[in-house]
């Protein structure tokens, strides 16, 4: 039996908001409404993997459901809502962690990053983290998942485990009725000119929530002269840009900036050089800079007037989360019954 096609993806409450989150990752999410069911997630559950402060996880998660929204997100026509809500995302975790190998999860870069030298220190949530994010796809039976780059091999880390279950309980499987296996290999959606924005400090270093430095990020709650000034600030070489895409390599931060135009006006990189080609930066980014105000202060306005009225992102969340519930429940219900769990 073939998957009905459905999009999954998720973002962490964990503040600063930033514009690798919307190209990367946001406005795509909006972009595939029009044509598949959606369900878009703030990820509690993973934020929690590193402390966060209770007061300040609750701010940040209405904070990324208002962020969604105002980048036009329909929470009545998808399912917006946050992962603790449903519970099945922490049950199916846990069945994971007996399906996933520790070979695999030794693999995983982020992992390596996030814990840094000190890695006895971290949780022993963050080292199972990707097994989580498996959870929260495969939950849904979702098929197709929009991420920025920096997710890829989580991505692949889902389709192993979605593969291991379907082999390791292939007979259960079979006499429950799916033949091709239970789970979907979910596919990433890594598209577009930006799927990894790069710091504006440094065009060797992602574009961060946690960089120390603000100037390195533009934030989506940040204001028409703060967008300026980062910008303006922005690192750059002492050249001219090219005419022609092969002339970025070599080139860090001409090439992010570029894909940040790009991204914004919704062109190829191609495009942004056909007509800056020979520009000077100061021009360039002159031109970006009114680009990024144009695009994201209206979104940051509309982030501010929904925080104003939490009691209906509450509403919203809540709302999401039932509906998630309807789809969750089933399919997790049957994978008890795969693994031989007795349920009433
Ligand atoms: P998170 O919260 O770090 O980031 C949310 C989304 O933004 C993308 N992104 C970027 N894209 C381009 N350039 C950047 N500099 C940049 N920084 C972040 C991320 O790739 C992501 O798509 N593990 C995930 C959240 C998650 C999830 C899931 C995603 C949990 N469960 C299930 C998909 C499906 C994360 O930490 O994203």
């Amino acid at each position: 039996m073939a998957h009905k096609t459905r999009v999954f993806s998720g973002v962490q409450p964990t503040g600063n908001l930033h514009l690798g989150n919307y190209l990367g990752a946001i406005t795509r999410f909006v972009k595939l409404q029009a044509d598949h069911d959606c369900l878009y997630c703030v990820v509690d559950l993973h934020a929690i993997t590193t402390f966060q402060d209770p007061d300040e996880l609750a701010r940040n998660t209405r904070e990324v459901t208002a962020a969604f929204i105002a980048s036009g997100i329909d929470p009545a026509r998808h399912i917006v809502f946050n992962q603790s809500q449903v519970s099945g995302h922490a049950e199916l975790a846990w069945i994971f962690n007996c399906v996933a190998r520790l070979g695999w999860l030794n693999r995983m870069t982020q992992f390596k990053e996030k814990a840094g030298k000190d890695r006895e220190a971290a949780s022993a949530g963050l080292y199972v983290y990707p097994n989580l994010m498996a959870a929260d796809i495969l939950l849904y039976h979702a098929t197709h998942v929009p991420v920025g780059e920096d997710q890829k091999q989580h991505l692949e880390l889902a389709r192993d485990i979605a593969q291991k279950f379907n082999n390791d309980f292939a007979k259960t499987i079979a006499r429950a009725g799916y033949p091709d296996g239970f789970f979907p290999l979910p596919e990433p959606l890594i598209t577009g000119p930006a799927t990894r924005v790069m710091s504006l400090r440094d065009g060797t270093r992602k574009m961060s929530k946690s960089e120390e430095s603000d100037m390195t990020r533009i934030n989506l709650t940040d204001d028409a002269d703060l967008i300026a000034k980062k910008i303006k600030k922005a690192k750059t070489d002492p050249e001219p840009l090219p005419s022609e895409v092969k002339g970025l390599e070599a080139r860090p931060e001409a090439d992010n900036l570029v894909g940040i135009y790009a991204g914004l006006a919704e062109i190829s990189k191609d495009d942004v050089l056909r007509e800056f080609g020979g520009a000077t930066f100061s021009k360039f980014k002159e031109a970006l800079a009114e680009l990024a105000t144009a695009r994201l202060t209206p979104i940051g306005d509309e982030m501010r007037q929904l925080l104003a009225d939490p009691v209906e992102i509450d509403r919203i969340l809540s709302d999401g989360a039932r509906r998630a519930h309807d789809i969750a429940d089933p399919i997790l219900a049957k994978t008890k019954d795969i693994v031989g769990f007795i349920r009433s």
